[in-house]
């Protein structure tokens, strides 16, 4: 399950990709847009801004999350399901991506660190560039932090005796995602333009209590997982069992924990 709430405390850092992969899209007056995996809608808002003609629709499987992006401050349900927006309307859905076919209106498909959920992704994209008309626009951001000192100390712990009885598969579910040039391979050969990249961010965290910063990020994404498998208790343990390697890895400095967290782009436009 996600929580929009312990996901959006640090929706400027996690925001930040996505702007960047939006603004290498030079659709001009697209009819429909689609943000696959929108999330809590913070972040497909600005789209309908961007893109005022458009009809803007936001998919994602998780309830909570489009329960959020229809609350969210600034926009109004209608009584269709779409929630009107400062810039636009939106209309949000709980589906799946894996059921997506792009109909033959949509101009611009966003997803923004999604897919990295999603084994066997590739397949997708290339079954949505072959459904896009000429001329479309397909653009993704996945993290591709899987070797960082953040996600180790987070496997090992998993596979340790402590845990590995109930956490050691969670190991094998590690999303290898492609890097820029997987991607830009992938989508020149389903008949696209590329433009493909790579961004290490640095996420300044300040020490804000006893919980280190990096863990609080986690417990929004990449612990989510674990979460599902653990009672209360459990999590808990799992949590101060983690904390003191990120202290190591991570060590504040004048209180503001570095953190780099790198990601991958492809904006790709059907020939
Ligand atoms: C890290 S959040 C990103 C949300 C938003 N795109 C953003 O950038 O803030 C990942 C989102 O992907 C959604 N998701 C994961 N797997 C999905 C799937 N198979 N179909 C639809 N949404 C999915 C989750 O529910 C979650 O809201």
């Amino acid at each position: 399950m996600w929580n929009p709430d312990i996901y959006l405390r640090f929706a400027d850092e996690r925001g930040r990709p996505f702007h960047d992969l939006v603004a290498r899209i030079a659709a001009d007056d697209p009819r429909e847009v689609v943000d696959l995996g929108c999330g809590p809608g913070n972040l497909t808002e600005t789209l309908a801004a961007r893109w005022p003609g458009a009809r803007v629709r936001g998919l994602d499987s998780s309830a909570e999350m489009i329960e959020k992006a229809k609350t969210q401050g600034g926009s109004v349900a209608t009584q269709g399901g779409s929630v009107a927006t400062q810039g636009g309307s939106v209309a949000y859905e709980v589906a799946d991506v894996r059921d997506y076919v792009p109909g033959p209106d949509v101009d611009v498909i966003t997803t923004n660190a999604v897919l990295q959920w999603v084994p066997g992704h590739e397949q997708l994209l290339t079954a949505w560039a072959a459904a896009l008309r000429s001329g479309a626009w397909l653009a993704l951001q996945v993290p591709g932090n899987q070797d960082a000192p953040a996600h180790l100390a987070l496997r090992e712990l998993c596979g340790s005796p402590r845990w590995a009885d109930r956490l050691g598969e969670l190991d094998d579910q590690v999303r290898r995602v492609p890097d820029a040039t997987g991607y830009a391979r992938l989508l020149r050969d389903a008949g696209c333009d590329v433009d493909a990249w790579e961004t290490e961010y640095l996420h300044q965290l300040p020490v804000g209590g006893p919980e280190h910063p990096v863990l609080t990020w986690l417990s929004g994404t990449a612990l989510r997982p674990v979460r599902a498998l653990l009672d209360d208790a459990g999590w808990d343990e799992f949590r101060a069992g983690l904390q003191p390697a990120l202290e190591r890895a991570y060590p504040p400095y004048a209180g503001i924990v570095d953190f780099p967290f790198r990601r991958v782009f492809a904006t790709a436009r059907k020939r």
